[in-house]
């Protein structure tokens, strides 16, 4: 034994059978290079079960995601408390991070034993306990305190705050598994009531490790704990997560990998001392590797070896004393202590003497070698471990060298005389080769780590509060919406009511529309189909050739510049007529998706423009004669317009043709509107009771009166003010494509003074339709979210961080979840109105709804909500609905057919 300047020399006289039993129980520690290269593959593969999304349940490493997503960047500040539990130590901390440095004061408190076998609320109350003590000793009095909370036992966590027992381990043994740890804290503290603390974040322990080191060494990416217990933690690509949302950046994941080997794995390894620790402990069956690792049973082992050995006559004289036969005598810093050679033989005397056992020379140096051996194997199978995890995290950033850094705490590894050395070596040595890995230790444990982590948590609950108040005016309750849904309708029945309808906002404007196609041959023909509604203008030629063969669609877009848009109306319709001059000579429909009362098929007038559109001299006018006007304008030109035709009435006849059923037609794009077959007899503003007509409502308008004006949020107003239109069509700017962009930029802008983007000033997002709508679509599509948010943002000239893209989604999602949900209750409206009209107390031959429009059909969800909404606010009414596939075009053609149809011969 060499012990720094003397080198002893012990002989061993044992007998030859006694030598093969002995090599024989230490060979069965001993684990070849080639063993830990078998192992630590068989670790990697385990943790990618772990890290599957349909592996993970019966993964044993179960890879558990920590919602850390970034090491310290030493910007985190603030005075805070800590509680470390599960270590040898129950310890309570405060801790202040300022500015590139940390200062903390701690106490150790006990957890008796009973406490520890006893229940969760003993063992909570007993915590919040120590955390009282601890604050009247330091005089502690501060209003509210806020606290991170190292818990270092495996967890499902939900969120940084929200973390769900998977099960005891180590000498724990409480119950409350499939509980939630910060609210049980919480609670316990609550219930004292002499201070107020909030628990704002949750760590495990070798998190808390890897982030007390990588403040002060941002390399530090692993946190390692050979301690009581044994466990590892790293940053993983979110990509490789499954259960974690989104692609990019990185999250820390808390191994647990002292449950490796409970499916069986490592049986050939396990010897007969191991199964005897298990057998005898809280847990049998689980945390299998932990059992060979960590200090809560290498004790066990090497006195368990002992008692074997003494048996045998090996020993001892062959004498096994009461103390040598009682589990837990033997500890594991006794094994620290005997393999500390500056002492030679003598530490091992003695506390072989205090388990009253008289040992020789002889017995101390196969005692001596049987702890070496016991601990070399721990060494070697925590090494084994940690190289799966540097040899990962090279191959998944494709790197010829990694260069790394890992934290380790925890007694063995800190107390034990060669730990520290081996470590390095056996992983340079023998398993991970490429990686130049450096390991630090210090002496402050994992309480700077749950301080640095709750000051993240503290700043990300104080943007959350700003969020939740900016947020919350957009919620609708299911009261609210029902409330929409009757006034709608009372506005339904103002417009289609002779007294009335002049003055309502929902202007129910009759379409002249009387059937759905049938399909005949009547409704054979060619047609020139124009569509004006946004930006795009279309030309389509469209041939009906009857039922079976459908209709056929060639159709060609052209832009409308804003220009035209704004200039003058004569200009607007010269500019259409450029864009038809390629077409022969033949009867046109024209989609024209904006207000206008008909007279007739061929007669509209122009009530109001929406959507972006202002040209002059329009309003007021027939748009069919000044289309006709700037078609006859042009003598190459040779079209008679003889059918005018909103997008909603086009859509519910188009889909009406595949689906006799369509009786609504709904559009969801840059506006939005529906119209729907209503009984004649109710429409009083056409004379004649018979039959029925399709009711253009223009709902875009409803609100213009101000009736739901208490739903409507500052950022609402803000984009109202701003539009072209200021003060018309409020429902749509509530809902449409045209707006939701806009209402998300306001929130930014507003979000952007402080809680987003680290208080940044963007200009760009100071430009009015930034923001575009299909942003959100992307935004909340969801696979690819954080990237797409990130890029967004980054055109915009925003540096967002994950916490702020994740708040940018929310506020996408929350302001599209109102639009679905408001134009579910208007279609709940009309859905309810047409199953009155039919006096059913059930609706039950379904109802199909014709919808297009580019919200409906690009948004990830908003299909999806407004069914749902029209769901719950329509119960007696079966909807259905059918998306159309070439929009509006077939139907207007069918119309025009129709139109043909009554001007040559005055009927249908
Ligand atoms: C301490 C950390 O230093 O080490 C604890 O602060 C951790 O969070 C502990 O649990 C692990 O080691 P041991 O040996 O105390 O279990
Ligand atoms: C146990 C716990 C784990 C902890 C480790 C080290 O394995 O389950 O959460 O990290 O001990 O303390
Ligand atoms: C606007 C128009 C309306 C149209 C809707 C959808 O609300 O006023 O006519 O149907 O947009 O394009």
């Amino acid at each position: 034994i060499f012990s720094g300047h003397n080198l002893t020399i012990y002989y061993t006289k044992v007998e030859k059978n006694g030598i093969a039993n002995i090599g024989k129980c230490l060979d069965s520690l001993y684990l070849s290079k080639e063993k830990l290269l078998q192992i630590s593959s068989l670790m990697l593969e385990n943790m990618k079960k772990g890290l599957g999304k349909d592996t993970n349940p019966t993964a044993t490493v179960k890879m558990l995601p920590t919602y850390v997503r970034a090491t310290p960047d030493r910007t985190e500040k603030g005075e805070f408390l800590a509680l470390d539990l599960g270590g040898t130590n129950f310890r309570v901390l405060r801790v202040k991070v300022e500015e590139k440095n940390v200062e903390m004061e701690s106490e150790i408190y006990a957890i008796p034993q009973e406490i520890m076998l006893g229940t969760g609320t003993q063992l909570f109350d007993h915590i919040a306990q120590c955390l009282s003590q601890f604050l009247d000793k330091h005089y502690i009095i501060k209003k509210t305190l806020s606290l991170g909370f190292t818990f270092s036992f495996p967890c499902k966590q939900i969120d940084l705050q929200k973390s769900i027992l998977i099960s005891w381990t180590k000498g724990f043994c409480s119950g409350v598994e499939g509980e939630d740890v910060v609210l049980l804290l919480r609670d316990a503290i609550c219930n004292r009531g002499d201070y107020d603390i909030d628990v704002i974040a949750v760590v495990n322990d070798t998190v808390g490790t890897m982030i007390s080191y990588g403040y002060d060494d941002p390399k530090c990416e692993i946190g390692l704990i050979v301690g009581t217990g044994s466990s590892a933690c790293y940053m993983e690509e979110i990509c490789n997560i499954d259960l974690i949302e989104g692609n990019e950046g990185r999250m820390c994941i808390n191994m647990e990998w002292g449950a490796f080997g409970d499916d069986g794995v490592l049986s050939d390894i396990q010897t007969e001392f191991d199964l005897e620790v298990d057998r005898l402990s809280l847990n049998p069956g689980k945390q299998t590797f932990e059992k060979m690792i960590s200090g809560m049973y290498m004790g066990e082992i090497v006195r368990l070896i002992l008692v074997q050995l003494a048996n045998q006559h090996l020993l001892f004289n062959g004498i096994t004393t009461p103390a040598l036969m009682t589990k837990g005598k033997f500890e594991t810093k006794n094994v620290s202590e005997i393999e500390d050679n500056t002492c030679g033989l003598a530490k091992a005397k003695d506390i072989l003497c205090n388990l009253n056992l008289d040992p020789s020379d002889q017995d101390c140096i196969i005692v001596k070698q049987i702890c070496s051996a016991v601990s070399t194997r721990s060494a070697n199978l925590c090494t084994a471990g940690l190289a799966s995890i540097v040899n990962h995290i090279q191959e998944t950033r494709g790197l010829d060298n990694l260069k790394t850094s890992v934290g380790v705490d925890g007694t063995v590894y800190k107390k034990h005389p060669k730990y520290l050395r081996r470590l390095p070596q056996f992983l340079q040595q023998k398993l991970a080769p490429d990686c130049d890995v450096n390991f630090i230790l210090s002496e402050d444990g994992s309480g700077k780590g749950a301080a640095t982590v709750t000051a993240v948590a503290y700043q990300l609950a104080e943007q959350r509060c700003q969020i939740d108040e900016t947020l919350v005016s957009f919620k609708l309750s299911s009261d609210q919406l029902v409330d929409i849904k009757q006034k709608m309708r009372a506005e339904m029945e103002k417009g289609l009511t002779k007294e009335t309808y002049l003055n309502a906002s929902v202007k129910m404007l009759p379409t002249f529309v009387r059937t759905i196609p049938d399909g005949s041959d009547k409704e054979r023909g060619n047609y020139l189909v124009l569509e004006l509604g946004d930006t795009n203008f279309q030309v389509l030629f469209v041939t009906i050739e009857g039922k079976e063969s459908g209709a056929k669609i060639e159709n060609k877009t052209y832009l409308i510049s804003e220009e035209v848009m704004h200039g003058r109306g004569e200009e607007l319709f010269d500019k259409i007529v450029d864009c038809i001059d390629e077409f022969l000579k033949l009867l046109l429909g024209f989609i024209f998706s904006f207000p206008c009362r008909l007279t007739g098929l061929d007669k509209g007038i122009l009530i109001n423009w929406t959507k972006g559109f202002k040209a002059s001299s329009c309003e007021g006018e027939d748009v069919v004669m000044l289309l006709q006007e700037a078609i006859d304008r042009r003598p190459d030109v040779h079209c008679d317009v003889v059918a005018i035709v909103n997008d909603t009435v086009g859509i519910m006849m188009a889909c009406g043709y595949e689906e006799p059923n369509c009786e609504v037609g709904l559009i969801v794009g840059t506006g939005s509107n529906a119209c729907y077959m209503e009984e004649m007899k109710n429409i009083e503003t056409v004379e004649g009771d018979e039959g029925r007509m399709c009711i253009n409502m223009e709902w875009g308008a409803f609100r213009d009166d101000g009736c739901i004006d208490e739903f409507i949020t500052q950022f609402d107003r803000i984009v109202d003010e701003c539009s072209v239109n200021a003060g018309k069509q409020r429902y749509e700017k509530l809902m449409s494509g045209m707006y939701l962009g806009e209402i998300v930029r306001n929130i930014l802008n507003f979000a952007e003074k402080g809680i987003l983007f680290c208080g940044q000033v963007s200009e760009q997002l100071k430009t009015k339709d930034v923001f575009e709508t299909k942003f959100l679509s992307q935004i909340e599509s969801d696979r690819l979210v954080l990237l797409q948010v990130r890029s967004i943002l980054q055109d915009l000239g925003l540096d967002s961080n994950c916490d702020g893209r994740i708040i940018v989604k929310e506020a996408c999602h929350t302001v599209s979840q109102r639009a679905a949900q408001l134009c579910g209750a208007a279609v709940a409206a009309v859905v309810e109105k047409i199953r009155e009209n039919r006096s059913l107390d059930h609706l039950v031959s379904a109802v199909t709804v014709g919808v297009d429009g580019s919200l409906f059909k690009l948004h990830p969800h908003f299909s999806f909500a407004i069914k749902y909404t029209v769901k719950e606010l329509a119960p007696q009414c079966d909807v259905s609905f059918l998306l159309s596939q070439n929009g509006a075009g077939k139907g207007v053609a069918l119309i025009t057919a129709m139109a043909c149809k009554i001007r040559e011969t005055g009927h249908l």
